[in-house]
């Protein structure tokens, strides 16, 4: 069954009142820009003091030698998930996966939130999505992040698929374009489930988390 992951995009009141509240559970927290920025070692010693792992969401993409010495720093800040983007390229990727160490790098394929148009428009093709993926797998990357949309395509592609883009019954997309459902992801074979507003935005979070877990168990 696939782990939660759930994105603090959030105040870092709401976030600590989360990680208080969620003690215990088999999940794992991801870390933005939008804490990461703000509140650095404070978020980070937050999540590793209360016993979760601790995902970080920086999504680099940038020459080799950056990537490579951004991954150290990641490593030593103690992450046990760091986000890179595939469209960096094999060499950096590479770079990347010679230092991780026990951090576990996921590349990011075509974003959730990018529709098929808006792929043509910055030039990929419908086929580039698995390119990116085999990119991932050949570079030594741990899995990907990619929608529920193409787990069905990347069945053989021996890399933990972390699933973005996941909406409960009634749910506002919000900013996501290729969404499926949390029944779905499952059913297709996702890893890990990463989700931020169905929980963070929902009513009482918690019973929000409580309700996913047992549809995960
Ligand atoms: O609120 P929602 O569930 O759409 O949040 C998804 C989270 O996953 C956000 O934190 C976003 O940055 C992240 N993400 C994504 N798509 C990817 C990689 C990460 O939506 N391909």
């Amino acid at each position: 069954m696939p782990r939660l992951c759930i994105a603090l995009d959030t105040s870092i009141g709401q976030a600590f009142e989360l990680i208080g509240g969620l003690r215990g559970y088999p999940i794992v927290f991801k870390v933005g820009y939008r804490l990461f920025v703000s509140h650095h070692r404070n978020i980070v010693d937050a999540i590793k003091e209360a016993g979760f792992e601790l995902f970080l969401d920086l999504k680099l993409n940038d020459i080799p030698n950056t990537m490579r010495e951004a991954t150290i720093s990641v490593k030593d800040l103690g992450a046990d998930y760091l986000t890179v983007h595939t469209l960096a390229g094999l060499s950096a990727l590479r770079e990347c996966a010679s230092v991780k160490s026990r951090l576990k790098l996921l590349g990011v394929t075509v974003l959730t939130s990018i529709s098929e148009e808006e792929m043509q428009e910055v030039g990929l093709c419908p086929d580039s999505k698995r390119i990116l993926a085999q990119i991932a797998y050949r570079a030594g990357l741990d899995g990907i992040v990619c929608s529920g949309k193409e787990l069905e395509d990347f069945k053989d592609i021996n890399l933990m698929k972390v699933v973005a883009g996941i909406r409960l019954d009634n749910d506002s997309p919000h900013d996501q374009k290729r969404v499926v459902s949390l029944e779905d992801a499952i059913r297709l074979g996702a890893d890990m489930i990463v989700m931020g507003r169905s929980i963070i935005l929902s009513q009482s979070p918690i019973k929000t988390v409580d309700k996913i877990l047992m549809t995960l168990s």
